[in-house]
């Protein structure tokens, strides 16, 4: 049954815009869905953009008046609100917008929620993400959509990025989607508990949840420093081509990779499955002086201790039904860079080769991982890129979650279709997201500077119009910065040693 409207157009109209006057009471909020009657479109979406209370009664002298203890009589408020045509969907399903204007006088209604989901086009299953703010409307991301063609969290501390990754992961496992998380502060380790703090769950119909049996934490460091872990992680220390320790080394000048080539190719004619200590009595034979450099990179790598002749294999990381979490805990960020580099390259290639399921690959402060050229350089920037640009084609999605979209690659951020932006205010970071998006309008930077935590602009490529959703409540328990996860000796600055 159609509601009364709740307002009238009046002046003059476009097509793509219109003003009209509500009576009080009546006028939903600013950002709200509401509709209106077309002669040739039927039913169009419209958003209110902006809205206007104005009283002639109430003149800059009476209310001067009025504050001296004047009486006035009854207000003569008008309403005026000014909406922003989203469009309607035609026979085949396109979104059109109607090719002559409204006319003053057309009534406006609220919109219902069947017609807001039609014609944004939000799925009507798949990764529960929230509500549509201002109309309980569910928004649904499409599952195979948001992992083929990556997404990005991006926006300033503590306004619900990495909540938000958690409902996203959560989603991701009841899907059955297999999940590497690169964690550095071990955050994604409550996905183990139930949540507790269930504060206004109700209005998005959550029950607690715990993920036990599903998440496998591994640490780069060790079980007895690391005791929310399950199990080490290390790399393969066996047989590493030079290619696979030039990714991880920062080796960059032509004449030190020529060393280490040379060496890796004669140490390979001599020793069947030789470790970096034995590449490391190779490079010691080379006459060049700038073995000395390359010799050092590779000391450095076999003493973080990260190289093992038992490493983790990708196809116990990646498996369906099993979310995989390196929390990076006491690693330093050195470490942690070589860490994703390497693993990120075989989980690349693995999935290329169609030797594991596809897949999502998570990296937490991606800032640090794949920062924008120019700024700090870090070894996994190539395989970060790479990912972003071909993954799609093999099945293999990456969500970058940041507190500084302006230091990331614009190149990964670019390939991001679905973007999740919660408050930002810094205005580097406002202008590096406003590049990135697609179908920015004048006005989304405000919107974005005043969104509440746990509010976010959603922008993709599969929704008709950008969208802000109240971010559905946990099911887990949010890891967050409360949780201790680091000792006393960190917090001092000490780091963690790995055996
Ligand atoms: N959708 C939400 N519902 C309820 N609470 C939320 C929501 N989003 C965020 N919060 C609250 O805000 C706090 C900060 O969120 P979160 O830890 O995700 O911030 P962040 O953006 O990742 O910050 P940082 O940059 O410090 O990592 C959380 O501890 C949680 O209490
Ligand atoms: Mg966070």
């Amino acid at each position: 049954m159609l509601r009364g409207p709740i307002g009238v157009i009046f002046g003059d109209t476009g097509s793509l815009d219109f003003k009209f006057a509500s009576a009080d009471g009546q006028i939903i909020s600013r950002t709200g869905y509401v509709k209106v009657w077309h002669e040739s479109n039927g039913w169009v979406l419209a958003q209110v953009i902006s809205i206007t209370r104005s009283s002639e009664i109430y003149s800059l002298d009476t209310a001067i008046s009025v504050a001296e203890g004047m009486q006035v009589r009854s207000s003569d408020e008008k309403i005026v609100a000014k909406a922003n045509v989203i469009g309607s969907r035609n026979a085949q399903g396109i979104l059109v917008v109607p090719k002559t204007p409204f006319s003053p006088g057309d009534r406006v209604y609220e919109a219902d929620k069947e017609l807001v989901q039609s014609t944004l086009g939000l799925a009507q299953d798949g990764i529960y993400l929230g509500l549509l703010q201002g109309h309980d409307v569910p928004v649904h991301l499409d599952v195979n959509k948001l992992v083929q063609k990556h997404c990005s969290i991006l926006a300033r501390t503590g306004s619900g990025k990495s909540y938000t990754a958690g409902v996203i992961i959560e989603e991701l496992i009841e899907h059955d989607v297999p999940l590497l998380i690169i964690d550095p502060h071990g955050e994604y380790v409550s996905l183990r508990y139930e949540n507790t703090d269930l504060e206004g769950s109700e209005r998005f119909g959550i029950t607690p949840k715990s993920y036990r049996s599903k998440v496998v934490v591994y640490t780069p460091a060790n079980l007895t420093l690391n005791k929310e872990a399950d199990k080490v992680f290390r790399l393969d220390e066996i047989n590493l081509s030079a290619k696979s320790l030039a990714q991880m080394l920062a080796i960059d000048s032509n004449i030190q990779m020529g060393i280490l080539h040379q060496a890796v190719s004669r140490v390979k004619e001599k020793i069947e499955l030789y470790t970096i200590d034995d590449i490391i009595n190779f490079c010691k034979e080379e006459k060049s002086k700038s073995k000395w450099n390359v010799i050092n990179a590779l000391e450095s790598l076999r003493e973080t201790g990260i190289l093992s002749s038992s490493p983790t294999t990708i196809d116990e990381l990646i498996k369906k039904g099993r979310a995989s979490i390196i929390d990076m805990g006491g690693v330093t960020q050195e470490l942690q860079g070589i860490i994703v580099a390497r693993l990120c390259n075989e989980l690349f290639q693995a999935r290329k080769r169609g030797k594991i399921p596809p897949a999502m690959l998570v990296v937490e402060e991606a800032h640090n991982f794949c920062p924008e050229k120019g700024l700090e350089k870090s070894v996994s920037s190539n395989i970060l890129r790479t990912i972003a640009s071909e993954g799609r084609k093999f099945g293999l999605g990456i969500m970058v979650v940041s507190q500084r979209p302006a230091r990331i690659d614009k190149n990964i951020l670019s390939q991001c279709n679905t973007q999740i932006i919660l408050k930002v205010t810094n205005p580097n970071d406002l202008r590096a997201i406003s590049k990135g998006l697609e179908g920015f309008y004048s006005g989304m930077e405000e919107e974005i500077r005043r969104l509440q935590p746990g509010v976010a602009l959603l922008v993709s490529n599969d929704i008709e119009h950008p969208i802000i959703v109240d971010i559905r409540t946990r099911k887990s328990k949010h890891g967050g910065k409360s949780i201790p996860i680091v000792t006393k000796e960190d917090k001092r600055g000490k780091r963690w040693t790995i055996m």
